[in-house]
């Protein structure tokens, strides 16, 4: 299934809290910067006014291009370049920067600078890259605040492809850095790493990969190098890279293209068996932020672990050349330890000219080596029959990988508008969910299609949750979704349960007969504003709905269905949608979804008061409605959620899910409710923001604040006019 929520291994529900282990579980001993960010406080020393997108623009480009080119080869002796380039060791930390990145909830990926805090910089997959990063630190200083350490790991990966005579794609800035670990992703509930032996996360047990995840173990970026769980098996890891692979919307042809090409640069390092090595963030102060501390003679010697596993792919690791796939298919392999005692596998009987250099010693000749992941290239028949073609024809990888890697590289930056720089790609992919211009309708035509929308004899609530139906498919992760396209009258999203197809069908339908020349997407956010205006004025507030249309409508040749399919909400607490019990607390699930959308915990809050008395509830259920006006903007949802002279209970013992409010008194019952809706009079935090909605005096600050959350849902996703104000 594409649950992004999905308990593990498709069976029995198992309970785990929203985040699984974080930061505080890992490191309980970490340096409480938090509690100077408390009450609005922002940890961004850039300030409000830091345009980064201005800022980029006057970076000089081929200057800092310039610069990462003479870094690749300038060594350091402090951490020596193996064979005297940085190249690929500057590839594999944009590739762990990008490929943290799932498709389930759109979150990881390279577009904050992450791997510089924790967890992301300690996990053990990413050993040794806190090196790569130092050396970036001259040109990140030098050009400060015109390119952000975001941008700078993917260019530095562009540029050293491109320094080894490897084909790239493209490149775009707007990677904006944040200034603290994002709290909000799931990594895993285990409470070990994969080198102290955490599970694995797939087996003939549990056929699924766990929602949301996208690696196989704990601390890994993908799957494990060694195979499933340590255990060299061609085909298990052939399984394990086609599960996580997808997990990141990645084909495989594209999963062949990007590991053939990656290894062909560069070696894996398992020289010595591995001491006890700390991360960064286990090491005393004076390591200064550095983790897998080696002594500085052996470093000079080219004796470093990272992943146990040692020597080169190819016998040209600097060069970009079909040597990978050549060696693969050229000889048998069979199983060996390394030094560090990792399985790994080895060319029998190579000859001499197929051997790799030393990485200190140009002129020593030393075997290479396979992965078990490298050996599932050979051994799955698909992936296979993938590399043998890519093999056969040297265009056809470049081709692809380059695709690929720009793929991988510019999946989390959302769509087109976002790219900045000089080496943007003309050609537009389909990953990237074009959407044609639009037109800013006339103000005519906004208030006929109003007066005509409420004619219609379409209900508020229909109308608002269209509206919201459309809107609220937008998560920020990786900017994909949102209201602009009307995706939602194409496949799949029109026949997503939690979209009531037949009543969109017949929603969709009448606005198409109104709008005109109006795209569908603005007629679908347009009319559920009316509607919501409609309802505050029978509330008694006059007030307006700002809009701002010029969106345009996508196809459905330029809509990657597959990819989409993700993004089906099992969850939607603002439409008291609940697909199937989960594993996640229903009410969890309501704040990742906020989460998702941007939402403060008043915008969440004030939005679910509203959208229920609205009559936005999936399938007009009545669970929520704590109001006998549905269809007026009031904040009665709020008022009878706290009213003293009602009691809850259970409506059976069987599901903690659905509840009865009852009038103390005659003990009959008023109300039907949710997890999701009793959590505003549960939680401490919301209930005190309910309060607020609940008070005598604030039914026109509930009105106001209902309206302008609703229009930054609705303008969630409008790249196009971030910097333009917003007229009602
Ligand atoms: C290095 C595994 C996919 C690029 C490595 C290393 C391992 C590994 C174990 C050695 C790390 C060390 O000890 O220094 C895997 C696995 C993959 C995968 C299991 C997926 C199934 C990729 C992809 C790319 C890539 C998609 C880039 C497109 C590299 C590069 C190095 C490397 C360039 C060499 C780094 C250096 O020389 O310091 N990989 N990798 N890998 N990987 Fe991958």
């Amino acid at each position: 299934s594409g649950c992004p929520m999905s308990p593990q291994g498709g069976g029995e529900v198992k309970a785990r809290s929203l985040l699984g282990r974080t930061n505080k579980d890992w490191w309980p001993d970490a340096l409480p910067i938090d509690m100077l960010h408390q009450h609005g406080v922002s940890p961004d020393p850039m300030g409000d006014e830091y345009d980064y997108a201005e800022a980029f623009q006057a970076l000089d480009y081929a200057a800092l291009k310039a610069d990462l080119t003479a870094l690749m080869t300038d060594s350091k002796s402090w951490w020596p370049a193996d064979y005297g380039h940085y190249g690929p060791f500057m590839i594999r930390m944009a590739w762990h920067a990008a490929g943290t990145y799932r498709v389930t909830d759109g979150r990881g990926g390279s577009s904050s600078g992450q791997q510089r805090f924790e967890p992301l910089n300690s996990w053990p997959d990413n050993g040794n890259l806190d090196k790569a990063r130092r050396l970036l630190w001259p040109l990140k200083q030098k050009y400060g605040k015109n390119i952000s350490w975001a941008d700078l790991f993917i260019l530095a990966g562009n540029v050293a492809i491109e320094s080894m005579g490897g084909p790239v794609f493209g490149f775009a800035g707007g990677r904006k850095d944040v200034f603290a670990s994002e709290g909000d992703t799931f990594w895993g509930a285990e409470e070990i790493w994969v080198n102290e032996g955490a599970q694995t996360r797939l087996s003939e047990d549990m056929p699924e990969l766990e929602g949301p995840l996208a690696a196989i173990q704990m601390g890994l970026i993908y799957v494990n190098p060694e195979g499933p769980g340590g255990d060299p098996d061609p085909l298990g890891s052939a399984r394990d890279m086609k599960a996580t692979f997808q997990r990141m919307a990645m084909n495989s042809e594209e999963t062949v293209a990007l590991t053939a090409g990656g290894h062909a640069f560069g070696k894996s390092h398992g020289a010595k068996s591995a001491p006890h090595f700390k991360s960064p963030s286990s090491e005393a102060v004076h390591a200064q932020g550095l983790g897998w501390l080696t002594d500085s003679e052996e470093i000079g010697l080219g004796h470093i672990t990272t992943s146990g596993i040692e020597g080169a792919w190819s016998n040209n690791p600097t060069k970009w050349t079909g040597d990978y796939l050549r060696l693969l298919f050229k000889y048998d392999y069979e199983l060996t330890e390394s030094p560090a005692g990792a399985k790994q596998w080895q060319p029998v009987n190579p000859a001499p000219e197929d051997m790799a250099p030393d990485a200190r010693d140009p002129n020593k000749r030393v075997p290479t080596m396979m992965t078990t992941a490298d050996m599932a290239l050979k051994m799955d028949p698909e992936f296979r029959e993938i590399a043998l073609r890519f093999r056969d024809d040297q265009s056809v990888l470049d081709d692809a990988f380059a695709r690929a890697w720009f793929k991988l590289t510019h999946r989390d930056m959302g769509p087109k508008i976002r790219y900045l720089g000089p080496e943007v790609p003309e050609e537009t992919l389909i990953w990237q969910d074009p959407v044609p211009e639009g037109v800013q309708p006339s103000d005519a035509d906004i208030a006929a299609f109003k007066d005509a929308v409420l004619a219609s004899g379409l209900t508020i609530g229909q109308l608002v949750k269209t509206a919201w139906a459309s809107a609220s498919s937008y998560r920020r992760s990786d900017h994909r979704g949102g209201a602009n396209g009307a995706r939602i009258a194409l496949a799949p999203q029109k026949d997503w349960p939690v979209n009531e197809p037949e009543q969109l069908g017949q929603v969709l339908a009448k606005l198409n007969e109104l709008r005109g020349d109006m795209s569908l997407a603005d007629a679908i956010v347009l009319a559920g504003s009316a509607a919501v205006e409609k309802a505050a004025r029978d509330a008694g507030h006059d007030v307006a709905v700002p809009f701002m249309g010029g969106r345009g409508d996508a196809t459905q040749e330029w809509t990657e269905v597959e990819s989409f399919a993700w993004m089906e909400p099992q969850a939607d607490g603002f439409r008291n949608y609940l697909k199937t019990r989960h594993p996640v607390k229903t009410e969890e699930l309501l704040l990742d979804k906020a989460s998702l959308l941007g939402l403060s915990a008043p915008e969440m809050t004030v939005l679910v008061g509203g959208l229920r008395v609205l009559g936005a509830n999936f399938g007009d259920a009545p669970e929520g409605v704590l109001t006998d006006r549905k269809g007026q903007l009031t904040n009665d949802f709020f008022v009878n959620l706290l009213d003293n002279e009602t009691f809850w209970d259970l409506v059976d013992t069987s599901s903690d899910e659905e509840f009865i409010g009852y009038d103390r008194g005659g003990r009959h019952e008023k109300w039907r409710a949710t997890r999701t809706d009793l959590i505003f009079g549960s939680n401490s935090q919301l209930r005190a923001t309910a309060e607020v909605y609940a008070e005598n005096g604030h039914e026109g600050k509930f009105v106001r604040d209902f309206i302008r959350a609703w229009v930054k849902v609705m303008n969630a996703d409008r790249f196009d006019i971030t910097n333009k104000p917003i007229s009602s």
